[in-house]
């Protein structure tokens, strides 16, 4: 087998977790896609400006917030807690889904799942092997019974003021240690120095509906999106 790859293989770790398990849930089934492929081109730009705002409203809210509150009052608030869905756009893909993971979580509500698993374990490998990061990642992910889900992924690093909360236990300030133990007392996400990758933001969306419906029949992808026909390998 290539590239068009289960990921839910790559995460299981072994063949034998493929096994048709009934009473197991049923794993989503991810592939990926070359983000330059001209097919995803609207998911992807989609995704990237969207991250970018988001990535930059959890820039503000950290810098506001620790200035109005200080650090400890600040563990409350962060991050963008009533972050809204952008409203869809005819013609433009719909997002559906706006998330951060990490391999070292602080909040249990940002697990990832078998695909977000497995982004992030591209974006580990090429740091350990010392190879290029990726600065985006597109992958389609199906899921019986519901339309696609179209995902892009982009890698967070720390700032100085990042480290404030997610620096090493004994750097912290000693309010900020007490209120992590009250409020997230499996806390793995401390131990970052600044310029470190963190993690990951993930918006996910569904293919735009078609304005018109295509002629009968235009033999065609449906919403705009060519159908996958190649999943592409990451280039490290
Ligand atoms: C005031 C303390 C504080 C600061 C400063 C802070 N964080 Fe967080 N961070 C938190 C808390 C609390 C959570 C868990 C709540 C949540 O899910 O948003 C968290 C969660 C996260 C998560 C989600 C994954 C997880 O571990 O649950 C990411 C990613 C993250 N922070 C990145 C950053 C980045 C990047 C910065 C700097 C721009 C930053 N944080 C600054 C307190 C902080």
């Amino acid at each position: 087998m290539k590239t068009g790859l289960l990921l839910g293989m790559l995460v299981g770790g072994s063949l034998a977790c493929l096994a048709a398990d009934l009473a197991q849930p049923v794993e989503p089934v991810a592939t990926w896609i070359d983000p330059d492929d001209p097919s995803v081109a609207a998911i992807r730009q989609t995704g990237e400006s969207l991250i970018d705002r988001v990535g930059y409203m959890m820039i503000y809210e950290v810098e506001r917030t620790v200035a109005d509150k200080g650090l400890a009052k600040a563990i409350e608030v962060v991050h963008l807690k009533d972050l809204s869905l952008p409203k869809p756009q005819p013609g433009q893909p719909r997002v559906t889904a706006i998330r951060r993971t990490s391999l070292h979580l602080r909040n249990p509500a940002n697990h990832p799942d078998s695909p977000d698993r497995a982004a992030l374990s591209v974006i580990d490998s090429a740091l350990r092997g010392g190879n290029d990061v990726p600065a985006v990642l597109v992958q389609k992910v199906e899921n019986p019974g519901a339309p696609a889900e179209w995902r892009v992924y982009r890698p967070i690093t720390t700032m100085p003021l990042c480290v404030k909360c997610h620096g090493p236990v004994e750097d912290l300030a000693a309010d900020v240690r007490t209120q992590l133990a009250l409020k997230y007392p499996n806390d793995r996400a401390t131990g970052y120095t600044a310029f470190q990758w963190r993690g990951l933001i993930r918006i996910s969306m569904t293919a735009p509906e078609p304005a018109v419906a295509p002629p009968a029949k235009q033999a065609g992808p449906a919403g705009g999106l060519a159908p996958v026909n190649q999943p592409a390998k990451l280039r490290p």
